[in-house]
């Protein structure tokens, strides 16, 4: 059992919605915040704990939301701070938690903060974002690219100097060593944690303190991964600094301070070892801290199970995984780790949400959404429409809800949404609401397993030896995950006990006396006396 003083994350069900493609109440084309409040009912149904909302603050939406130009309100495309407080009040009477996005390293470029930093060097936020000369044979201030390419720097021409971008140049990154920039901050999160927002997505956690002496990075070598090597050179200086980790202890420290203590979930796209050090000593960091090594993993057993191993034996002592298969920026999981192919897309949802830790779910895995082919005037992602055809962008990944079969696909009234839908006569909500053996029916089952048996979510885990390509671990002292995550039939040893939740639900309620067969890409949880 989760102690009664544990925070309620531990055993709970998180959501992602991505605002612009959940409903659209006002036929516009894109999602809003009225549209999240109309569907609170299902998601209380499904049995979320706590949604977090991809951006809803004011953005001229270089980058969709993440070029924030005024972090304490809603942009008007999604409603009014009156409705966003409506969905705060209407999600908690359902026992739904709302947990905002926060940016921390970058703004837009049209905040009134980089507006006035730009207009001179001697402005009063010149010092709020970080600027630079450039070297005296014309060259840049250093070796730093944007990881959204191309250089990091970009020249304004009104001051001679050059500002630092680490997406975007229309998202210029703050100043973290700046003392006023952390202390607005810490207006922004009491901002929102005192409207009753119980936590925060941080956005690039790791990513906005740079180094104060804008030192050169190092070249990439062979050893380094795809990512780096493309890129050419190592982050070390232009993010991943070590001094983030006092910033976020900062913010531990704020988030500690309320009655009900305020989450806070990193984005942080880095190697096991250092996902570790976002968790501080186990209690003075994140909560939780995204697993992109996990996310990015194949989905073949000996992959996943090592991340999962290695990364449970990282973590601090009280520390506590998070664990997620798709999201806005890494494409859906039911293409990306399972082909489309639906029974490793059930078998990948059950795995979600089994391990020791919190899944967060994002839009549309409940029922199974693939990412949609578009073409190239659909782009709207600004990799997307830079980098086409080489890179497609995130958008495949970021359509509109697909509530049901008819015009709109119950997402809008518009006659165009702002992405095209996807397969609707496939994929649907409506479709799979009451039929027991959807991937809907099994996502909402296993979400309800884990709310009766708290010793099943909260419980500890240990792994099973298993052929290589099944997987297996326990959960508390009576029950126990198998997975083939292969195309062979495989016998897993385990100990006697009746299937409560079977990929296949023919086998619900079977009783296994030992030697579990489980079918190509089959799984289930095993209940022993
Ligand atoms: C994060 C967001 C992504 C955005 C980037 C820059 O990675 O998830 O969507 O483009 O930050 O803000």
């Amino acid at each position: 059992m989760t102690p009664a003083d544990e925070p309620w994350w531990k055993t709970a069900v998180l959501y992602q919605i991505y605002p612009r493609s959940f409903a659209d109440s006002d036929a516009d084309g894109v999602g809003d915040i009225p549209g999240i409040i109309d569907h609170l009912d299902y998601l209380a149904w499904l049995g979320v704990d706590g949604i977090w909302l991809s951006p809803v603050t004011v953005s001229p939406n270089a980058d969709w939301g993440y070029d924030v130009s005024d972090f304490c309100a809603i942009a008007p495309e999604f409603g009014t701070m009156d409705d966003f407080d409506r969905l705060v009040g209407e999600a908690g009477n359902r026992g739904i938690r709302v947990l905002m996005d926060i940016v921390p390293n970058h703004t837009s470029e049209e905040h009134p903060w980089f507006v006035d930093s730009r207009s001179s060097r001697t402005s009063d936020h010149r010092d709020w974002y970080v600027w630079a000369d450039g070297k005296e044979d014309g060259a840049l201030p250093n070796n730093w690219v944007s990881s959204f390419g191309g250089p990091g720097w970009t020249l304004d021409e009104t001051t001679g100097q050059y500002y630092f971008h680490n997406h975007l140049q229309e998202q210029p990154d703050l100043n973290w060593w700046n003392e006023d920039v952390r202390a607005t901050f810490d207006d922004i999160f009491r901002f929102w944690s005192d409207r009753g927002v119980a936590g925060f997505r941080i956005d690039v956690a790791n990513v906005i303190i740079k180094d104060a002496e804008l030192r050169d990075n190092p070249p990439a070598t062979e050893d380094d991964d795809f990512e780096t090597q493309m890129f050419g050179q190592r982050s070390v200086y232009n993010a991943n600094r070590p001094e983030v980790h006092e910033v976020i202890r900062r913010w531990r420290r704020l988030a500690d301070d309320y009655d009900e203590p305020r989450l806070l979930i990193g984005e942080t796209p880095v190697p096991v070892d250092k996902l570790a050090e976002f968790y501080g000593n186990g209690s003075d960091e994140l909560g939780l801290a995204f697993n992109f090594n996990f996310i990015s993993a194949p989905f073949r057993a000996p992959e996943m199970r090592a991340i999962v191993e290695e990364t449970e034996a990282a973590l601090p002592p009280g520390a506590w995984p998070a664990w997620t298969g798709s999201n806005h920026d890494m494409f859906r999981f039911p293409t990306r780790w399972a082909e489309d192919d639906p029974a490793k897309v059930r078998l990948a949802l059950l795995m979600l949400l089994s391990l020791r830790g919190t899944p967060v779910l994002y839009e549309g895995d409940e029922i199974g959404m693939a990412n949609v082919t578009l073409t190239q005037e659909d782009l709207r992602d600004p990799l997307g429409v830079r980098f086409y055809p080489y890179y497609e962008g995130r958008d495949a990944g970021r359509t509109p809800m697909q509530w049901s079969d008819g015009a709109g696909g119950g997402f809008t009234d518009a006659d165009r949404p702002w992405l095209p839908l996807g397969d609707l006569a496939a994929v649907n909500v409506q479709a799979q609401r009451d039929d027991p053996g959807s991937l809907l029916t099994l996502c909402r089952d296993l979400i309800g397993f884990r709310r009766s048996h708290p010793a099943f979510s909260a419980g500890e885990s240990a792994s099973l030896l298993t052929p290589e390509n099944a997987w297996a671990w326990t959960r508390g002292d009576r029950h126990v995950v198998a997975l083939n995550i292969s195309s062979e039939e495989l016998v897993v040893s385990t100990p006697a006990g009746t299937v409560r939740i079977c990929t296949d639900r023919g086998r619900d309620l079977e009783f296994v006396p030992g030697d579990l067969k489980l079918a190509p890409f089959e799984g289930l949880i095993l209940e022993h006396p």
